[in-house]
């Protein structure tokens, strides 16, 4: 595979960057000094263990957390000294699919995903309505509207959060272990429709996993979090950096699939 410079992610612009940061909760030390970037348009793909920081790194994307010291630009913009109003006017850039759904369990489907309409826009009903069934259709949900999350499978209420968080049309989607929980068929058809939202609408898209098959298949660009810091490049490029610390991490399993992709990926 060769790599252009309109294809490389280590050469596009950064939609989203992290540098220098630090970030301790008491003595719990997360981040001594991170830095990673998420080039824009692309996959990232945030993989470490249990408690490496995963979720407290989107969370500092999404403005939800604020580093100790440190820089965090998205879409060009340093969000760390921001008030709430500008936090806000940020956040509307982004959606975000939470760990375990997030969805409100005591009103239905429709009305969860027409909530952040409601509250943001002033769309009126019928707009709400073809709104919020475009985005359904598009994850695959047809007739769920009367429904209320308790009444969804653990695949479809994924795919409803997920039509959820790409109803204010975001051009940046945070995704906290989307395939968690989920049977193989869900894993690859969440995999396949964030691969689909990347392709067909362009958008950034940074996802935390453990699923190791995934993030060699539909990451762009891979970043380690482990003991504080980021270990980041393609999977080719990790693999081939042939850095201890990577290979242990990602496995020898992993460092097959990347190298199978780097020769498969031409034209794809
Ligand atoms: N609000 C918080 N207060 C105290 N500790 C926190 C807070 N959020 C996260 N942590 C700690 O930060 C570390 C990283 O957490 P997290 O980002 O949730 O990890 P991951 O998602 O990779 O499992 C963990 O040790 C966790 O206990
Ligand atoms: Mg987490």
């Amino acid at each position: 595979m060769t790599a252009s410079i309109e294809t490389d992610p280590a050469t596009g612009e950064a939609h989203v960057e992290l540098d220098s940061v630090r970030l301790a909760f008491g003595r719990r030390v997360v981040f001594r000094d991170l830095r990673c970037r998420a080039p824009r348009g692309r996959v990232t793909i945030v993989l470490g263990g249990s408690g490496s920081g995963k979720s407290t790194l989107l969370r500092l994307v999404g403005g939800l957390q604020r580093p100790d010291a440190g820089s965090v630009r998205v879409a060009g913009e340093e969000v760390t000294g921001l008030g709430e109003r500008e936090l806000t006017r940020v956040r509307r850039k982004i959606g975000m699919l939470f760990q375990n759904g997030a969805l409100l369990d005591s009103i239905s489907i429709f009305e969860n995903v027409a909530l952040p309409l409601r509250e943001h826009t002033a769309k009126d009903e019928l707009e709400i309505e073809s709104e919020v069934h475009r985005r359904l259709a598009s994850v695959g949900l047809d007739d769920v509207d009367e429904l209320l999350p308790g009444e969804l499978s653990g695949g479809m209420l994924r795919r409803a959060a997920l039509a959820r968080a790409i109803v204010m049309d975001p051009e940046i989607l945070l995704c906290d272990e989307p395939f968690s929980g989920l049977d193989p068929p869900n894993v690859e058809r969440i995999e396949a429709l964030l691969t689909r939202l990347n392709r067909e609408l362009g958008l950034t898209i940074i996802v935390t996993s453990h699923h190791m098959a995934s993030s060699m298949r539909m990451g762009d660009q891979l970043v380690l979090l482990r003991d504080g810091f980021a270990v980041g490049g393609t999977p080719a490029e990790l693999v081939a950096g042939g850095d201890p610390r990577v290979v242990e991490f990602l496995g020898s399993d992993a460092v097959a699939a990347a190298a199978g992709a780097g020769a498969g990926s031409v034209g794809s």
